[in-house]
């Protein structure tokens, strides 16, 4: 079973602020980095950390090369990580003093995405496979529709959420991760509560899992519906815990974990990244998971 990542790439670039700059208002921020980041790479770098092997499918910019080698000397394949004559994506990122994100962004060569990259992608994938993917590169419709014809288990990360999720083919696949944001634009449904099921009232058959932040999770399939709280730790920064948490769960399905042992390790894993600054550069591995002494499996 091969775990392919198929997913965005950007520079992120981080501001410490107070709080979140207001129209019109001009604010000195206390911090800037810049860092590697999009979701796609956090997830594919959380899948490996976790001690997964992982293909990382993508488009960067010559600027991005930097990404590219660092994935490769974690071991993450990168021979279907192309460069494109554009910039690499980034994201402008403001952190306030709660840890809590806001996030602009520009796709640059995440866009760049087309079919017939996806088909020589998917080409080297099988029925069993499973390929993550999250909404910020072009081709989704047709990437979820390909990968589920090939028999692959389908992960969708609706994030971020815009007008055009509501139009893709949601209900191929396997499991729907959201946020209470994304959860409640997609249902209509605002009471965290109600999410899950709205959901699953309108994409039969497709196991939801609701991440919550500090609220904890729910997963709820065919036959299961578990909640689990989220640990207590001090929040530095959120960027990336999502990110972080859909790599350790892939990591639970890859090795036959029962659901409720694949949440907790995602809940634990997403709680350490938490305690750290930056996107992709928060990404625990498993060893720094296990050191933690928030998995209680
Ligand atoms: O989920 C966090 C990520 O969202 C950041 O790394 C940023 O690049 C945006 O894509």
């Amino acid at each position: 079973m091969k775990v392919l990542c198929f997913g965005s790439v950007n520079i992120d670039h981080t501001y410490r602020v107070t709080h979140f700059t207001a129209p019109g208002e001009t604010q000195t921020c206390q911090d800037y980095r810049i860092g590697r980041g999009g979701k796609g790479f956090n997830q594919a770098l959380a899948v490996r950390q976790a001690g997964v092997e992982t293909y990382f499918a993508g488009m960067i910019g010559e600027d991005g090369l930097f990404v590219k080698e660092f994935l490769s000397e974690r071991n993450v394949d990168t021979e279907l990580l192309r460069i494109a004559p554009v910039p690499t994506g980034h994201a402008v990122i403001e952190v306030d003093i709660h840890g809590q994100n806001r996030i602009m962004l520009f796709p640059g060569a995440n866009h760049r995405i087309d079919t017939p990259f996806i088909d020589e992608v998917l080409s080297h994938f099988s029925a069993g496979d499973i390929v993550v993917l999250q909404n910020e590169i072009s081709g989704l419709p047709y990437i979820m529709e390909e990968s589920r014809k090939k028999g692959m288990t389908v992960i969708f990360n609706a994030a971020p959420c815009g007008a055009e999720v509501a139009s893709y083919p949601i209900g191929m696949a396997d499991w729907l991760v959201v946020n209470e944001v994304e959860g409640a634009y997609l249902s209509g449904e605002t009471a965290y509560d109600a999410i899950p099921e709205a959901l699953r009232a309108k994409y039969p058959g497709v196991s939801v899992l609701l991440t919550l932040g500090g609220e904890g999770c729910r997963a709820v399939t065919d036959t299961e519906d578990i909640s689990l709280p989220a640990k207590k730790v001090t929040v530095v920064d959120t960027t990336g815990a999502g990110d972080t948490f859909i790599g350790y769960f892939v990591k639970g399905l890859v090795e036959g974990m029962t659901l409720r042992e694949r949440l907790s390790l995602a809940t634990a894993a997403s709680a350490v990244a938490v305690t750290r600054p930056g996107g992709g550069d928060s990404v625990p591995t498993y060893e720094e998971v296990l050191d933690s002494g928030l998995l209680s499996l």
